[in-house]
């Protein structure tokens, strides 16, 4: 195996296995049986991929729109996807754990469509919002006090908006609409209202972001006292504005800032989860991330049944994703067109790997051998050339990631992906 290339700490974002660039289209009876035998507990997701305006490094799946009909059209497709839905599940031996709403912007519905939503997600699946974890996105142009006064009526418990710096000139420079005095209206507004979590994105490695504009960045980040705050490095992609302006980022720079940030945050009580992730409070002690089943309603998200993955087509190109839109609110049979991934076993090896590794607890050396009969060592030889040098630590019981190793995720979870997998993570 190679040294580590400094130029590639960030290349690619390693959040989930496999890519959706993987899928290919899937045989609709194989999505049906998944669905009618899938029991226990169920997480709900739900995708709103619709933003006033495209951020510079977004290459998530989100089209620029203010059309009202627009709108009002994909919110109504979403009930009727949750009807279809509704039909080939059996409710009974399901039990819906969380509904999380993200996007694209989700608050950019009005309250009538956040309505109609909640609503048939409660009388479908049997749940009052206020007994689930309940969460959405927002960014700040979207964040009034009425619709947040709304969600804590219904139950939201989570709630994250999109910052990226408190400077004017760093937002401008990735094309980013809001202002900062937006920024702090609408975090004022959040801190009005007692959700149980509060979450703020920032980017790190920005252009003219320097150590001393970020840490103020973080500094005023941290008056807010939310309980989580998310760390992104900036990942410049081909096809997104940035990209196509050829605009490079000083991955080594950028690495150093991570540093700085994090020694930042955690003299600030805050403490570290993962790469991206930093919380006052830790929630769960030592819990597995192990395989959830999640339902995904719309564009742009996906489901996970066991080790069956599928969702709507992808793209990340803006035309693409609003042709997959129009043809999803023309659809009446939302198993047709689907696209998909059939994991086998040494799939679900790498997914439980990623999943686990890129976070504190670890990977429970056991609980890997429970599932696949295998030890994890002999299953992955690069964790030890990773344990020699000190980025990952292994004791009786878990395989954890160094404090140095947590810094360079992207670069170890991605040496665990097969050649014929990588891509779409750097892409
Ligand atoms: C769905 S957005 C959050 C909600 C809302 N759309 C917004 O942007 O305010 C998810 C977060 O991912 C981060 N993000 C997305 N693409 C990124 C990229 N290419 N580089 C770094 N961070 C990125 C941003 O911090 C963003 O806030
Ligand atoms: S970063 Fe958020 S607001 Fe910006 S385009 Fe992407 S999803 Fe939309």
């Amino acid at each position: 195996m190679k040294e580590l290339e400094k130029e590639k700490i960030y290349s690619q974002y390693m959040y989930s296995f496999p890519h959706k660039k993987m899928y290919e289209n899937i045989d609709k009876n194989i999505i049906k049986n998944i669905l009618l035998t899938v029991n226990g507990e169920i997480s709900l997701y739900i995708h709103i991929p619709f933003c006033s305006s495209k951020c510079g490094y977004c290459n998530l799946f989100s089209v620029v729109t203010k059309e009202n009909d627009y709108i009002d059209k994909y919110v109504l497709q979403i009930l009727k996807e949750i009807d279809y839905i509704k039909n080939m599940i059996s409710l009974e031996n399901l039990k819906v754990t969380s509904l999380i709403i993200g996007g694209g912007t989700p608050l950019i519905l009005s309250i009538e469509n956040l309505e109609k939503i909640f609503n048939k997600v409660e009388s479908v699946f049997s749940i009052d919002l206020k007994n689930v974890d309940f969460q959405i996105e927002t960014s700040p142009n979207e964040t009034s006090i009425e619709k947040l006064l709304y969600l804590k009526e219904r139950g939201l418990k989570r709630i994250s908006i999109g910052v990226q710096s408190f400077y004017q000139n760093e937002l401008k420079n990735v094309f980013r609409q809001h202002s900062v005095e937006k920024a702090k209206k609408a975090l004022d507004n959040i801190n009005e209202i007692d959700f149980l979590v509060k979450n703020i994105d920032i980017i790190y490695g920005l252009p003219e972001q320097n150590e001393e504009t970020l840490l103020k960045s973080l500094e005023k980040t941290v008056e807010y006292n939310f309980q989580e705050i998310f760390l992104y490095p900036l990942y410049v992609r081909e096809n997104t504005i940035l990209g196509k302006l050829k605009i490079k980022v000083d991955e080594e720079f950028q690495y150093y800032l991570y540093k700085k940030s994090v020694d930042f945050l955690e003299k600030n009580g805050y403490k570290q989860i993962s790469m991206r992730r930093f919380s006052k409070k830790i929630e769960t002690t030592g819990e597995s991330c192990g395989f959830e089943n999640s339902i995904s309603f719309g564009c742009g998200g996906r489901s996970y049944l066991n080790n069956i993955h599928f969702c709507e087509e992808y793209s990340s190109n803006l035309n693409e994703c609003k042709n997959i839109i129009d043809n999803y609110l023309e659809k009446e049979d939302f198993l047709q067109n689907i696209t998909g991934f059939v994991l086998d076993e040494s799939h679900m090896k790498i997914r439980f790997l990623i999943k686990n590794l890129g976070h504190i607890f670890g990977i429970n050396k056991e609980e890997y051998y429970s599932l696949f009969k295998c030890n994890i060592l002999e299953d992955f030889k690069e964790i030890t050339y990773f344990i020699d040098r000190g980025l990952i630590i292994e004791d009786k019981y878990s395989l954890k990631l160094s404090k140095d190793g947590i810094g360079l995720s992207d670069y170890i979870l991605y040496t665990f992906i097969p050649d014929n997998m990588k891509d779409g993570f750097n892409g």
